[in-house]
């Protein structure tokens, strides 16, 4: 389970994040929503190790994430952070061979190159797997950094707005790969996504930073509603249900 306890991360004497205790559901998709600057990225990179905390603690399956050896971590977590995209002249294949460095060491073994090839056909981007990062559309470039993060084959898949750039078609598809990979593959996924819709579909579980807090958390069902999202977005947003589904409506 991945969970923390009173994290907080101060920029000097600016609070981003403040206090965050929280424990997130196993085997669901967790959707953190909020505005920009909320302090999403700062959660999901402390949670990753990527930063650290000023004050608190991330835990990963109980265990301090700053006590975890780091091959162990990334043999257990993946993160694609927000901006932590490569642009090197790569092949889309060797970038997302890139994610099974924690497992290989860089010498890859059969299984190795089949969760390459699985991840490529998972994401639909095998036609693309010679083809340079730098050549390639930010949409398809962002599917390439997808398939690296699920070749990792993690227990914890971390998310940063992996939507950003694509069509409606191929975030739909992402959005159903991720729910097999937590329903099938009983993997904990957690995810940054702006549009709330989409969040509304596909999320398990929602939490809702505002000023670097939570302010709310629950099931999407508990947390999708106009009073709760009019608030976290400082603006007037209605709830449609289409097929048993919450649908916002903030267009003004
Ligand atoms: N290195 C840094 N130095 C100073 N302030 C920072 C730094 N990184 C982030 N911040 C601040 O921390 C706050 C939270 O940033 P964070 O990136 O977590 O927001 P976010 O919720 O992911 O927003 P977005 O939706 O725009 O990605 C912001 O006010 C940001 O300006
Ligand atoms: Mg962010």
């Amino acid at each position: 389970m991945i969970s923390t306890e009173s994290l907080s991360k101060k920029y000097g004497d600016k609070f981003v994040l403040r206090e965050v205790s929280a424990s997130l559901p196993e085997n669901k998709i967790t959707a953190f929503i909020g505005c920009n600057g909320a302090g999403k990225s700062t959660m999901l990179n402390i949670i990753s190790r990527l930063i650290p905390a000023s004050e608190g603690c991330a835990f990963v399956d109980g265990k301090k994430v700053s006590e975890w050896d780091s091959r162990k971590l990334a043999q257990n977590l993946a993160i694609l952070g927000q901006n932590s995209h490569n642009s090197a002249r790569i092949s889309v294949e060797d970038l997302v061979a890139f994610g099974r460095f924690p497992h290989s060491g860089g010498s890859l073994a059969e299984r190795d190159f089949e969760m390459v090839e699985r991840a490529l056909k998972m994401t639909g981007i095998e036609d693309l797997r010679g083809r340079f990062i730098d050549e390639l559309s930010g949409g398809q470039r962002q599917m390439a950094h997808i398939a690296m993060s699920i070749a990792q084959d993690t227990k914890y898949i971390l998310l940063d707005e992996p939507l950003n750039n694509l069509d409606m078609s191929r975030s739909v598809k992402i959005m159903k790969l991720l729910r097999k990979l937590a329903r099938e593959e009983s993997k904990t996924i957690l995810i940054v996504i702006h549009d709330i819709n989409f969040v509304s579909f596909y999320a398990d579980y929602i939490v809702a930073l505002k000023d670097g807090r939570v302010k709310y958390e629950g099931s999407s069902e508990a947390v999708m509603k106009s009073e709760i999202l009019s608030d976290i977005y400082g603006m007037r947003i209605e709830i449609e249900e289409y097929k048993g589904k919450k649908i916002c409506v903030y267009y003004q």
